[in-house]
């Protein structure tokens, strides 16, 4: 049965061995920590149980077991989720009624089926002068192997005819975006006399293809898959199956534009290397990106094209908050033409990638001549807005003083010019806040989940003043030491002692009675409270109340552990560098604590 198979997937894999695949984690008391795929921050609030085997992130709330994650991660539904993992567990799951294929499952066979058939072409007399151009362009045999390399052959329905021979409907054949219909009715295949390319998602399941033209009369270079159920173009990477190891292992991504450089990359050895296949670089291909490494190097053709990809590319990357890195080529048009010149000197271009300012600015004077008024104009005009969006002050600065010393124009004059555009940008590329700027944003938020929790116990009372357990239960447990704003700790604790008294008397709550007892200035507080919760919770039911009562409880329970874990921490590290074992051992066994708090509110 499918609940024995789930089972015993559970208790054949462990749960931060498969989470580890996606994201890198760390050792926090027994459990594990990490940024959380699922949302941006700063600081991890992604916690992994092995012992429960089950995941939380306390920033976005998200949570489950292995099954949730994988679907949540590769964004599939149940089914393929579980034939994912049982593959992984080396579980059978049992054969299915042929009927019952799920529609995916068919496209994804007919996948497999379609790469070995264009293998096998390639391999047979037809596929001759294709294996010669692989030869001329020094591809190895290895890599025909290795990335499933293959030949669509010169005519209009070899593979319609293999796969419906096989059995397959021409509907699914269509659907996987292999042939196409004809306007007058019949079919025809979408890839005729080409290199073939197979793509393939991060666990090495074929979902789609690009072909090459051999002539270079064709108008279309690369023809690539549609999108398809299976082949979502956007999200994904070419080679990211071969090189997240690689890329996890080396903390960096090589981006490239090309198939071609990407193989020829693989087969000299450096192999962190992917491509987008068919698009240019999307926030999705990013977010894949990450799962393995916050660091990229951009290695881009040498032409026009590729130098406006890198532009944009390098906007996406920090709007992402990755580290981006531009490899410039030494030679060749492009890295498949440096790599067959010399694959030393493309290893040099990677080491010697530079940093994003460098770039732009050794980008911009290469094509001026700064002795002209002209040109310097330029550079500025260039240069000025990107210096604008820096947000820390003194890089800002540094970069102003190296334009102003290269086109020999004032500092100040640059600087009026800088702050008339700055007024034009919005935040939000190269944002990287002052630090006293996002603490306040991070405790103003913390005040207002205590504000609001308050806000809401009071808006209780007053729709039900009657003597009532589970608000009892409510205010008494208030997570007092959670709300670090005095005035509100205050106000909570009058509240507790009012309302006990009214409870114990077996009095009805009253808001004017409360407001007498503690006074002008809390009682002020209390109606502002009040007042912002009316306006943000306009329909109210006692029930919606306690769910949010709850949930803003475990809020700031929450966060105090977060905020007591990140204490601890640092402690602990200077600790560790005092090498002071007795208060390593109490941090460490601290540290245990505060996780497994965290985890309680996970129920
Ligand atoms: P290039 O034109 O630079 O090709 O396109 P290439 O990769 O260097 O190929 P070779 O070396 O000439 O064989 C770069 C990438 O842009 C996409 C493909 O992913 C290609 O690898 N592309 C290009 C298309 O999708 N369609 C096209 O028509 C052209
Ligand atoms: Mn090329």
């Amino acid at each position: 049965m499918i609940d024995n198979a789930i089972e015993e997937i559970k208790s054949r894999l462990d749960i931060t061995e498969i989470i580890s695949e996606y994201i890198t984690l760390r050792q926090a008391g027994i459990n594990f920590r990490a940024l959380c795929p699922f949302h941006k921050e700063k600081t991890p609030s992604f916690f992994v149980s092995p012992e429960r085997q089950l995941w939380k992130c306390f920033g976005c709330n998200e949570g489950g077991d292995i099954f949730a994650f994988v679907m949540k991660m590769e964004g599939i539904e149940f089914p393929e989720a579980l034939r994912l993992l049982a593959k992984k567990a080396g579980v059978e799951l049992e054969t299915r009624d042929p009927r019952a294929t799920s529609q995916k499952t068919k496209l994804l066979d007919i996948c497999q089926e379609t790469a070995a058939f264009y293998q096998s072409i390639l391999y047979s007399q037809a596929g001759e002068k294709i294996k010669q151009y692989l030869k001329e362009r020094k591809i190895s045999e290895q890599s025909i192997k290795s990335f499933f390399l293959g030949y669509a052959p010169d005519s209009w329905n070899s593979l319609l005819q293999f796969l419906t021979k096989k059995g397959h409907k021409e509907k699914d054949l269509e659907s996987a975006g292999l042939i196409i219909k004809k306007a007058q009715g019949g079919y025809y295949d979408r890839f005729r006399n080409r290199l073939m390319f197979t793509i393939l998602d991060p666990h090495s399941v074929i979902v789609g293809f690009a072909g090459r033209s051999l002539d270079d009369q064709d108008s279309a270079k690369y023809i690539n898959s549609p999108e398809t159920r299976i082949y979502y173009k956007s999200r994904l990477l070419y080679a990211v199956d071969k090189a997240k190891s690689e890329i996890k292992k080396m903390n960096f991504a090589i981006l490239v534009e090309g198939y071609m450089d990407v193989i020829s990359s693989h087969q000299a050895g450096i192999k962190n290397v992917v491509a987008s296949a068919g698009t240019s670089l999307t926030m999705d291909q990013i977010k894949l990106l990450k799962r393995y490494t916050a660091n990229v190097v951009l290695a881009f053709d040498i032409d026009l094209a590729g130098q406006e990809a890198t532009k944009r590319s390098i906007d996406l990357l920090l709007e992402e908050e990755v580290n981006v890195k531009i490899a410039v080529l030494s030679r060749g048009k492009d890295p498949d033409e440096l790599i067959k010149k010399s694959p030393q000197e493309w290893k040099e271009s990677i080491e010697k990638a530079k940093r994003i300012m460098d770039y732009y600015f050794d980008s911009t004077f290469s094509n001026l001549d700064i002795g002209k008024v002209e040109d310097k104009k330029k550079a500025a005009k260039i240069l000025l807005p990107i210096i604008a969006k820096i947000g820390d002050k003194i890089e800002q600065s540094h970069w102003l003083q190296k334009l102003s010393g290269n086109i020999k124009v004032e500092e100040k004059i640059l600087r009026e010019v800088l702050e008339k555009q700055r007024q034009k940008i919005r935040p939000g590329f190269l944002k990287k806040k002052d630090a006293g700027e996002q603490k306040k944003v991070v405790i103003d938020r913390y005040f207002l989940i205590g504000e609001q929790l308050i806000g809401l116990i009071l808006k209780s009372l007053c729709l039900s003043p009657k003597k009532d357990e589970s608000l009892f239960e409510i205010v008494n447990n208030l997570p007092l030491e959670a709300l670090k704003n005095e005035k509100l700790q205050e106000l909570a604790k009058q509240l507790i002692f009012c309302y006990n008294n009214f409870y114990k008397k077996n009095f009805d709550f009253s808001y004017s009675e409360f407001k007498k007892e503690i006074g002008p200035a809390s009682a002020g507080y209390s109606d502002l409270l009040l007042f912002n919760i009316e306006k943000d919770f306009p329909m109210l039911e006692k029930k919606v109340l306690e769910k949010e009562i709850n949930q803003s409880t475990k809020n700031l329970k929450k966060n105090l552990f977060l905020k007591r874990l990140k204490e601890v921490e640092n402690q602990l590290k200077n600790a560790e560098n005092k090498k002071n074992k007795e208060e390593i051992e109490n941090l460490t066994q601290e540290l245990k604590n505060i996780t497994q708090e965290l985890f309680k509110l996970m129920r």
